[in-house]
């Protein structure tokens, strides 16, 4: 599989779920796009952009389970993210809640959106090693008051890898009056996607990740009774338009001034590329990436003898692991020593996430199609080799 992807040899590439990374055959396909672009760009960003967007939307639609009117893309799930909670109308004393298992970036957009009105971000705490799901809901239902507006919680954790049982989690916040932006950077092409089943007021999931696009390839999707008044980080053409085919969130979403649309434009490219790699297509991509990264998993547990935080079910195609703890300060800054000694001694790149819930260092294995058993196993004994252990 891996010569479907320009990575470089001699590395083993253990860190898709960073920066996702595209086979060639797309950015091959997002090159031809560009190139006609520039062939006569005037005629193709006024008569020929409209209609590529709408099918590669239609496209992207059926692929995550979401109506194309409900979709705009967005260059990453940072600015989905960015549009939601600096669009919403808080007051002083409204809570966001956030977890501790969240991603950075998208904590700091609500914690700027909420000092701005005065507001506060409550952040929930969720185990880990943990032992059921139940776990995950009850943690995030504790941290609700009378006084949250919104909840932004990831589909699946960055640092811990976890999947959260996000259907059950925005039902039982709705319940209680509260909507959810769900942070689902890591869920298209890893989870089989049905955003509108999940029914969250606010879905934002990148492409450039999981479903292999080209980097730049993002949705927000926004239900249709809270698109009002959600408006993009920047103001542009849409905003005093006199169209009445397209709606208003579409208008103001669809452009946001000159950029490169070819990424989000190759999203049908990749959907049909990592389809055509095997042959039951993205449902045998997922199941196989699943069961590959479980089972490096458990061969990181076993060999290291360090506790498997986190039943196979609430797994996808990552798996995060608790390291012990190695009595170097500095490694739990980041991990970053950790990473770089592995890639510089051993050429093997994979994160080693911080998470300041986690005392120590987690190590976050990812599995893509270009990825085997082996390099898991080299992974497991340059662990060894470091002198990680958990006995
Ligand atoms: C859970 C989560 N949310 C958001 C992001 C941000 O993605 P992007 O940089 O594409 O906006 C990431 C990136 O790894 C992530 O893991």
């Amino acid at each position: 599989m891996r010569e479907h992807w320009d990575l470089e040899d001699g590395i083993s590439f253990l860190n898709h779920g960073s920066f996702g990374a595209t086979p060639r055959a797309v950015l091959e396909s997002q090159s031809a796009l560009r190139r006609r672009m520039e062939l006569e760009p005037v005629r193709f960003f006024r008569d020929e952009l409209e209609a590529l967007a709408e099918s590669a939307r239609g496209e992207l639609g059926r692929f995550v389970g979401a109506h194309p009117a409900d979709l705009a893309f967005v260059p990453n799930a940072t600015t989905g993210v960015n549009a939601v909670v600096r669009s919403l109308p808080l007051q002083t004393r409204d809570e966001i809640l956030i977890t501790d298992h969240g991603y950075n970036a998208c904590s700091n957009a609500a914690r700027f959106a909420a000092a701005r009105a005065g507001a506060t971000v409550v952040t929930a705490r969720i185990p880990f090693p943990l032992d059921d799901e139940d776990q995950i809901v009850a943690g995030i239902l504790e941290a609700v008051s009378a006084r949250t507006r919104l909840a932004v919680i990831d589909h699946v954790t960055s640092p811990t890898a976890l999947i959260f049982p996000i259907r059950r989690i925005v039902t039982a916040l709705a319940e209680a009056g509260i909507d959810t932006l769900v942070d689902g950077a890591h869920a298209p092409g890893m989870l089989d996607l049905d955003i509108e089943a999940i029914g969250a007021a606010y879905y934002t999931g990148n492409c450039h990740k999981w479903m292999c696009a080209p980097k730049g390839a993002a949705f927000l999707h926004v239900r249709p009774d809270r698109q009002d008044g959600i408006v993009p980080t920047t103001i542009s053409h849409g905003a005093n338009s006199s169209r009445s085919d397209v709606s208003k969130f579409r208008l103001l979403f669809d452009w946001t001034g000159t950029h490169d649309p070819s990424p989000y434009l190759s999203i049908p490219a990749a959907i049909a590329t990592v389809d055509s790699m095997v042959d039951l297509g993205w449902a045998q991509v997922m199941q196989r990436n699943g069961e590959l990264a479980r089972s490096a998993r458990d061969l990181l547990v076993e060999t290291l003898g360090i506790p498997n935080p986190a039943p196979d079910r609430l797994l996808g195609s990552m798996a995060a692991v608790p390291l012990p703890d190695d009595g170097d300060p500095s490694s739990t800054d980041g991990g970053q020593p950790l990473r770089d000694q592995l890639l510089r001694d051993y050429h093997i790149e994979v994160p080693v996430p911080a998470w300041p819930a986690w005392p120590n260092r987690l190590l976050r294995i990812s599995a893509h199609l270009y990825n085997q058993p082996d390099e898991y196993e080299r992974l497991t004994r340059a662990l060894q080799e470091i002198g990680i252990s958990g006995d």
